[in-house]
């Protein structure tokens, strides 16, 4: 593509004269919002870490749906967030993993050389990336780049979702929808290091997978609504949504508690609708119904750590693209139909 100086982006690119001898970096960027075709290549500037970061060499990057809402601007709520007309970063992704490249003056916890995983709010789908350094921590020896990629996000909604909302004990009985998924397929593995007894829903291809991952039990979403079984649960965690909430309450017990927790909905809001309805209902009934937004917080990547260190949870890594096919790599998590995690390779 043609090198040019583009001030509406966050990212800045490098002038063709003055390229040589400066500092770059390739990098997937868009420059409006749209479907994955907005994407492209480009070289840009290195950043360099402000005192409080860390400028991590990217080795891995992974992908979650809320990257394609992103990147799409749609619900166009995601744009009070990310830019009105156009979005404020313009380099996707949120997850990586990588090493550290240099560090700000004032970090002391992490050296050069150091593998780490975390997150970033200035895009990851670059060979560099500034980081705040506590959205870090060490990569747990042993664990690949492309498996650490794969966590931060997808593991820490679950964690949050079961560990803080509703608080899952020993013995209790927890529903995941969407178990094959980057938020399921995390959420099976936690909830039974939790000691619960887990029902992974899911379609029939990923039956045998999410078995693996340590379910219980399993109910094939194309042959059997598990909202009409009869069976009821202390916590579900319903990461698809696909049945209206009257009846996914009718599979949870008395007291127990739903996060409903789908990113999807109309065009405009998209889950809000859902959500405000959820909020309203848990006023007239004891059964705690509870959607919720996750946040990254440092203290829970090391509690995923320890929980990845003892072997009681591994990534599912679907499919690994690299960095020049992200928009492929886009489109498949847009589709809804992964397995586990979609990482870039950088
Ligand atoms: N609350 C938060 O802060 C937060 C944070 C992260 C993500 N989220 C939301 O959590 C949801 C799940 O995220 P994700 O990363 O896990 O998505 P994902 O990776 O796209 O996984 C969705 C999974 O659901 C399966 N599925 C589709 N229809 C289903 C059905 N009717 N019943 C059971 N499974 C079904 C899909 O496989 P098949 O189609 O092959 O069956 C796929 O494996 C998203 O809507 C996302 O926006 C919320």
């Amino acid at each position: 593509m043609g090198i040019e100086q583009r001030s509406d982006a966050g990212a800045r690119l490098v002038p063709e004269a003055e390229r040589a001898g400066a500092a770059t970096m390739r990098a997937a960027i868009q420059y409006r919002y749209g479907p994955p075709s907005v994407l492209e290549m480009a070289e840009l500037r290195r950043p360099s870490p402000g005192r409080g970061e860390v400028l991590v060499r990217v080795r891995a990057a992974s992908l979650h749906p809320g990257d394609s809402y992103i990147m799409t601007g749609e619900p166009y709520v995601v744009r009070l967030a990310f830019g009105l007309r156009r979005p404020r970063h313009g380099i996707p992704g949120r997850d990586l993993a990588g090493v550290v490249a240099a560090v700000g003056t004032e970090v002391t916890a992490l050296r050069p050389g150091d593998e780490v995983f975390g997150w970033s709010t200035a895009g990851t789908l670059a060979e560099y990336a500034c980081v705040p350094a506590r959205n870090l921590v060490s990569t747990p020896a042993g664990l690949s780049v492309v498996a650490a990629a794969a966590v931060p996000t997808s593991a820490t909604t679950a964690l949050q979702a079961l560990r803080d909302i509703a608080n899952v004990r020993p013995g209790q009985s927890v529903l995941v929808t969407g178990a094959s998924g980057g938020v399921g397929s995390f959420a099976v593995q936690i909830a039974k290091a939790f000691g619960a007894e887990v029902t992974a829903v899911c379609s029939a291809r990923n039956v045998d997978l999410v078995r693996s991952l340590g379910a219980d039990h399993v109910v094939d979403y194309t042959r059997t609504d598990f909202t009409r079984t009869g069976k009821r649960y202390d916590v579900i965690l319903d990461n698809v949504e696909a049945q209206p909430l009257a009846a996914v309450r009718r599979a949870l017990m008395p007291t127990g508690t739903l996060i409903p927790n789908s990113g999807h909905g109309g065009r405009w809001l998209g889950p809000i609708g859902r959500v405000v309805d959820a909020r309203l209902r848990s006023g007239f009934t004891r059964q705690r119904l509870k959607p919720f937004t996750s946040f990254g917080k440092r203290q829970d990547l090391l509690a995923l750590a320890e929980l990845l260190t003892a072997g009681k949870v591994t990534p599912v890594i679907d499919r690994t693209y690299a960095l020049d096919d992200a928009a492929d790599a886009l489109r498949h998590v847009g589709a809804g139909h992964t397995r586990g995690k979609v990482v870039i390779a950088i």
